[in-house]
């Protein structure tokens, strides 16, 4: 093999692209979107104006982000065809590979699935039709996530479909797709909306991880961006990233009481069992979301009561956090532990993954689209291996095998 290749099992120390979008330090805990950091944005922003901060580089005028949040809501209707798609599901499918699904469906749906190579290049050369083209399919993939997210809450709940309100926010309007049972006035509990819209926010996106890494690595074929976004909602779902979520809370009610935790941590130690919600690649110290989550959570919680797996779950972390095992390998808790918040807000154990999925759209659309963008075009993602396999050997007819 001609050429050393310097091997990096799971990408610890390889960066494949320059990136204006997201910073983080895991080192001293900083997180940054476009430069504004999480704190700020969090207590400040909302979803939707960091989102448009995300994708296009600056916090938008008044005027912006109203045609902005227009067309994500309008675009928010689904698709008769699609309630076939859902129905077509057993009610209890999970519903990460329902939203998988979905989104690959969605290509088809509208007859942007894959166009021709010529159709790709139309829109990576960044001319004025090409960014229109473009656009529309972020306002169509964002504004359709929640509906899409909805729709697989209804079929679980053995439900009819609720087409999208108007006057109501972005996250009012997916709480009211999931909660609707009829009444015309119904306004989502403004605690609530403003606590999942903050939860959507610091999940909106976080760079090069797995999931975002896999719409890029998708998406540099040039393949249409649904079926970008539907790989990337297939990496989230695994418990090591978004799944994590859902996995925490199973780890919870699996310890039971706060006097279990002690030999859970043992167990831990040993490897036989692993502390879902901690640990992360970049960060070295707590992951600066944890804390918003915190506080969002005390929020939640005068509104709907403790969840007493709280307890268990401070039981854990003050454990963790001062045991040499823990501190020697620089785990600390993650973003995940927020499954506390979705559970006392009633949302299913199983839904979890897909409140990560359905704002995490946004960052994959904005690494996307900077990659579409790029100076001298696209170009495929196509790493090489270090072989180890056999030399060169020749065929052996079956009779003479053993
Ligand atoms: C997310 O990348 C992102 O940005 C992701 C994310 C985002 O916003 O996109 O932040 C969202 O996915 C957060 C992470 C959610 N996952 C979990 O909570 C699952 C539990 N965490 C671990 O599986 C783990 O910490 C990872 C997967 C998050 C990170 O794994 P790494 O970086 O590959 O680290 P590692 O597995 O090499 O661990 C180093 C050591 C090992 O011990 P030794 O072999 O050195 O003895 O730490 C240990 C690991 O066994 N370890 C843990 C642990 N995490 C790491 N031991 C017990 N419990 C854990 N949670």
């Amino acid at each position: 093999e001609k050429g050393l290749r310097i091997l990096d099992k799971g990408f610890l120390n390889t960066a494949v692209i320059r990136s204006r979008i997201t910073y983080i330090d895991g080192e001293a805990g900083v997180l940054r979107y476009r430069g504004y950091p999480i704190e700020q944005l969090a207590q400040k922003s909302s979803h939707l104006e960091s989102a448009y901060l995300l994708i296009y580089g600056s916090l938008p005028t008044r005027d912006q982000f109203k045609h902005f949040e227009s067309e994500i809501l309008r675009h928010g209707v689904m698709h008769s065809d699609a309630e076939e798609f859902f129905r077509s599901f057993r009610y209890d499918a999970h519903p990460m590979s329902m939203l998988t699904s979905a989104f690959a469906m969605l290509g088809s749906l509208y007859g942007e699935a894959n166009p021709s190579l010529q159709g790709q290049r139309l829109y990576t050369n960044g001319d004025k039709q090409s960014l229109a083209t473009m656009d529309r399919q972020i306002y169509r993939l964002i504004g359709k996530a929640t509906t899409l997210a909805a729709m697989a809450y209804r079929v679980r709940q053995g439900r009819e479909f609720v087409t999208p309100p108007t006057g109501l926010s972005y996250t009012g309007s997916f709480l009211y797709q999931m909660d609707h049972i009829g009444e015309e006035d119904y306004k989502p509990n403004p605690v609530l909306e403003k606590a999942l819209d903050v939860l959507f926010l610091i999940h909106a996106d976080h760079e090069l991880n797995a999931s975002c890494t896999t719409v890029l690595q998708t998406g540099s074929s040039l393949v249409d961006p649904y079926s970008a976004i539907a790989a990337g909602c297939a990496s989230l779902y695994g418990p090591l990233h978004g799944g994590a979520n859902e996995a925490v809370i199973r780890m919870l009610i699996s310890i039971g009481k706060p006097e279990n935790v002690p030999a859970f941590i043992e167990a831990v130690k040993k490897k036989e069992k692993t502390l879902s919600g901690f640990g992360h690649r970049v960060y070295k110290t707590s992951d600066p979301r944890s804390f918003i989550v915190r506080k969002t959570a005390d929020e939640v919680f005068k509104v709907t009561g403790r969840d007493e797996l709280l307890e268990t779950a401070m039981a854990l972390h003050d454990a963790a956090m001062k045991d040499e095992y823990f501190v020697k390998r620089k785990l600390a808790p993650n973003v995940d532990f927020c499954g506390l918040i979705y559970r006392a807000m009633g949302f299913p154990l199983d839904f979890f993954p897909v409140l990560f999925a359905v704002p995490r759209v946004v960052g994959w659309l904005a690494h996307w689209r900077q990659m579409m963008l790029q100076e001298g075009g696209v170009k495929i993602w196509r790493p090489r291996q270090v072989y180890i396999g056999s030399t060169k050997r020749d065929y052996v007819p079956v009779d003479e095998r053993v």
